[in-house]
């Protein structure tokens, strides 16, 4: 990990605290949180978005998109750091709201936002709501005029530029839920700027995640400010929010362009399209969750078995099995996404035999990390580190085969504490109306 330091005597170090004493201490799996990490993420993202939106004269707001890792914690870390914050449910804005953070730094996202959470939203002073749908538009006015309110709304957008993983691909009839269509925005616009109980602020667009290069959002941007220079002549419109998707670093083979460049590339390109257009540039807004979060966690796991499987081509593989796996991390599941590993508990470890980390799931695709040169006498007890899982695995989490979701420790100066406790197979059995309440636990 980015911050993990093995010192002279070889102890591994996240946060100043020793990673097996975090493991004795806590348990395994840990998601391990490095507090500076997130902090440091959040504050050069802002800044770089800043200092380039102020070199054209305009504001940029960085929004985190807590789908990537929410507690109230890390609500608080981020808000501190001068960033507001995205959520895209009823049960994120609730984490939101509980840290206690000004509801007026709230974005509220979403393409099937129920009455109740419209309410909750437009009750509690959220920000802004961005609009995916026509259903919505009139959804969300009769909640703020039954409220009495006026309700800051975005429209969110499809550009048609369509990112997939390290490239981007220009589809003109992109066939996914959210957003309106470039053109659907224009009707959507004009509804929304007839009904007194919405004020119509800006727009927003997405186009995906893990997304390394700049082309595809300055393409986007460049789209997304051709309808809003269309869209002056029926109002003001303040801001442009183009979303997230800022690639990290996984494994040493991705290399994600830095987040100034991008930035520069990203509002350069909104620049051009309005000077072309001869219209005065907008405020803009960016909504990174991963680029905050993902480099600044860790897991920790401890191995269980280890069993050599000769293949047919010759190669052995060691199968080395961890106390968690998809349940903690689905993203190879989902995605065949690759981490790395190594391990932390022995002075010395060089790698030297190829090895597949999995879990401990009834899956054959329960894969932690698919291929890594871990030490050939690597054995139980063993503690695997596995960098960059700080975006998408606690909030992916789930209780496949009824395993217990692992605790969240934040780490700092070298103390550590749990944000989010972990499950106990007893919190599980609680749900099950079949089964009376019980003492013990498994
Ligand atoms: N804004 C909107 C409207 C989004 O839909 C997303 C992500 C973001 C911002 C933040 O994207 P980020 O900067 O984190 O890439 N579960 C997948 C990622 C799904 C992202 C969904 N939307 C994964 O584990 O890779």
């Amino acid at each position: 990990p980015a911050d993990a330091v093995r010192d002279a005597e070889g102890v591994v170090r996240i946060g100043g605290c020793p990673v097996t004493e975090l493991a004795a201490r806590f348990g395994t799996p840990l998601y391990v949180l490095d507090e500076d990490g997130v902090r440091a993420a959040a504050r050069r993202t802002r800044t770089a978005f800043a200092a380039a939106a102020e070199r054209h004269g305009v504001s940029a707001r960085v929004y985190y998109a807590g789908k990537a890792f929410l507690s109230a914690e890390v609500v608080r870390w981020v808000t501190d750091e001068g960033l507001a914050v995205d959520v895209a449910t009823g049960g994120e804005l609730a984490v939101a709201l509980a840290a206690g953070i000004d509801p007026a730094r709230i974005g509220f996202h979403g393409n099937n936002k129920s009455v109740r959470e419209i309410a909750h939203a437009v009750e509690t002073g959220v920000g802004t709501i961005v609009i995916d749908s026509p259903i919505e538009i009139e959804r969300i006015a009769q909640v703020a005029a039954a409220h009495g309110m006026r309700q800051r709304v975005l429209i969110r957008v499809n550009s048609g530029v369509h990112a997939e993983t390290h490239d981007f691909l220009a589809t003109a009839h992109e066939d996914q839920k959210f957003g309106f269509t470039l053109t659907g925005a224009v009707a959507a616009a004009a509804r929304i700027r007839e009904v007194a109980a919405l004020e119509l602020v800006g727009l927003h667009c997405h186009i995906g995640s893990q997304i390394f290069g700049t082309a595809g959002f300055a393409e986007s941007a460049s789209r997304i400010v051709a309808l809003y220079s269309d869209l002056l002549s029926g109002g003001e419109l303040e801001v442009v929010n183009l979303g997230g998707g800022f690639g990290i670093a996984y494994t040493s083979a991705d290399t994600p362009t830095p987040i100034e460049q991008l930035a520069d590339g990203i509002v350069d390109a909104v620049a051009a399209e309005c000077a072309a257009r001869g219209v005065r540039m907008p405020n803009l807004a960016f909504e990174p969750g991963r680029a905050i979060v993902g480099r600044a966690g860790v897991t920790l796991y401890e191995v269980g078995t280890t069993k050599p499987v000769a293949l047919e081509s010759g190669v052995t593989r060691l199968y080395v099995s961890v106390d968690g796996g998809m349940s903690d991390n689905a993203r190879p599941a989902l995605y065949g996404a690759q981490y790395s590993a190594r391990v932390v508990s022995r002075a010395t470890a060089a790698g030297s035999t190829l090895a597949r980390v999995v879990g401990k799931h009834c899956e054959a695709g329960d894969i932690v990390v698919d291929a890594e040169y871990l030490p050939a006498d690597i054995a139980a007890g063993d503690i695997l580190a596995v960098p960059a899982t700080g975006a998408y695995c606690f909030s992916l989490s789930n209780n496949y085969n009824f395993v217990p979701r692992p605790p969240v420790v934040a780490v700092r100066d070298g103390a550590a504490r749990v944000i989010v406790r972990g499950e106990t197979v007893d919190d599980l059995l609680a749900r099950d109306a079949g089964i009376a309440p019980t003492e013990g636990t498994v």
